[in-house]
């Protein structure tokens, strides 16, 4: 197959009512993007997906959901107010404005060609400020959070209170974050509004180096799992100049995007830095007591954070195939793994007369009880499997005249386009293993 470019994505997402572009109609807004029909449900099963991997099939991580406004002295603590900068040029001529790290501040300007026209770069906060309450002043500033993690620390006592987790443990959130990026190509890649899915892991300070291994190792395991094709992944570890404020180790998982390798994930060793800093700001005392041990501790806070939106592009781009079928014809096909698929069940009248079509809808009817399903009507019947191919409906179940006579239906396979005939009671026993087994080919 030929290498797909990021524009084969977005038409594809357009076109089928994944992605669109943020208030369209009034021309856009850079940078912003909404999820249509199909893409919030892909984005409500990689969501979930993760969900059930990082909490509710562990006995010690527990689930949060944190406001996305919180006091500013939370971004005082966290270093973020001092230090969550770009460096910034504009140039004089145009107004444009770069990254001064990304672009040769020697060259001309790439947007209107002048030469020595940059100015000197200026560190700009990437946070997102605002104005609680209806007084705009300096008293009542609060920020649009930059990363979902501040709100687990600041709840750590109150986790630890409630759900007597003991360490090691970890909490989880999903959620949305903001930052004024200026950067914002790609498409969905990096926006201003975004969505992360991060863990917070509570450890022993004498353990952090073992639990970063292993997080390391569990997330890169969780993409396989997820059937992404491991030859597209690789870890990519933080260098000194790498790393963040907050950060002693760290490392990215990366993906080989349309538009080349990039992070897809960061897993970081914060150490003690965030809690002890929390606990100075806020006069509050965050050690944790062992109650074997009796020690008491700052715990060091392993993280494992993932962009949920980033991960729709990414599951996007792993599974977008094109493949010349043995007529010649060319088929596109998105091979989602079934449980993150955004319909599971495609399910067909081979005609509309003669009682097949109230049959079916039955029958779909039925199967929404168990799977995610769409009903078609229109169009022959290869036409309807290739559109179901083209948004990734792993099964598709057709109701025919024999299906009048004895109850079978035909179910066909998305991946090997296999057909075979079974009985419709089988048919939800079938899929629920067809899904457990489900393999990729070719991975
Ligand atoms: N709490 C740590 C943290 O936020 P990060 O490396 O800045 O670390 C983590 O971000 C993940 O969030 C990234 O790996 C990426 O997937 C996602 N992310 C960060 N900035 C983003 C943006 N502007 N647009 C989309 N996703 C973004």
């Amino acid at each position: 197959m030929e290498k797909i470019t990021l524009d084969t994505i977005v038409s594809l997402c357009k076109r089928r009512g994944f992605v669109f572009q943020s208030s369209e109609i009034y021309g856009g807004l850079a940078s912003a993007w909404d999820y249509g029909p199909l893409g919030v449900e892909l984005k409500n099963n990689i969501q979930r997906f993760w969900w059930n991997e990082m909490v509710r099939s562990r006995r010690n991580i527990v689930g949060l959901d944190a406001a996305i406004l919180m006091h500013p002295r939370v971004w005082e603590a966290s270093g973020h107010v001092e230090n969550f900068h770009d460096p910034l040029v504009d140039c004089k001529q145009c107004k444009s404005r770069f990254r001064a790290d990304q672009i040769d501040l020697t060259a001309a300007c790439p947007v209107c060609g002048t030469k020595d026209s940059f100015t000197e770069p200026r560190q700009f906060n990437l946070m997102f400020k605002t104005h609680l309450g209806p007084v705009e002043d300096e008293s009542n500033i609060v920020y649009l959070r930059p990363e979902t993690a501040q709100g687990i620390y600041v709840n750590y006592k109150n986790c630890v209170q409630t759900s007597r987790v003991k360490v090691p443990f970890g909490i989880a959130q999903v959620g949305k974050a903001f930052r004024n990026e200026i950067v914002t190509k790609n498409f969905i890649f990096r926006t201003c509004e975004f969505e992360q899915m991060e863990m917070q892991f509570f450890v022993k300070p004498s353990e952090d180096k073992k639990w970063f291994d292993y997080w390391k190792e569990t997330r890169m395991e969780y993409y396989k799992k997820l059937g992404i094709r491991p030859d597209k992944l690789r870890f990519h570890p933080h260098g000194p100049d790498e790393l963040a404020h907050y950060a002693k180790e760290a490392v990215d998982i990366e993906y080989e995007f349309p538009m080349g390798w990039r992070e897809l994930e960061g897993i970081h060793n914060r150490t003690d830095f965030d809690l002890s800093r929390h606990s100075e700001y806020s006069g509050k005392d965050l050690t944790y007591l062992d109650d074997q041990t009796k020690e008491r501790f700052v715990p060091y806070i392993i993280e494992t954070s993932a962009g949920l939106t980033r991960s729709v592009l990414m599951v996007l781009s792993d599974a977008y195939e094109e493949e010349t079928l043995e007529n010649g014809e060319t088929r596109t096909v998105l091979r989602f793994h079934p449980l993150i698929a955004p319909v599971t069940v495609g399910v067909f009248p081979l005609v509309k007369k003669d009682g097949l079509s109230e049959y079916a809808m039955e029958l779909e009817e039925e199967l929404r009880e168990h799977f995610s399903t769409f009903y078609d009507e229109s169009g022959a019947i290869g036409r309807r499997y290739r559109r179901q191919d083209e948004i990734g409906t792993p099964y598709c179940i057709t109701v025919d005249y024999d299906t009048k006579e004895n109850d079978t239906v035909t179910l066909r396979y998305r991946d090997s386009m296999e057909q075979v005939r079974i009985h419709k009671n089988e048919i939800v026993d079938t899929i629920k293993q067809a899904i457990k087994d489900y393999k990729r080919v070719g991975v």
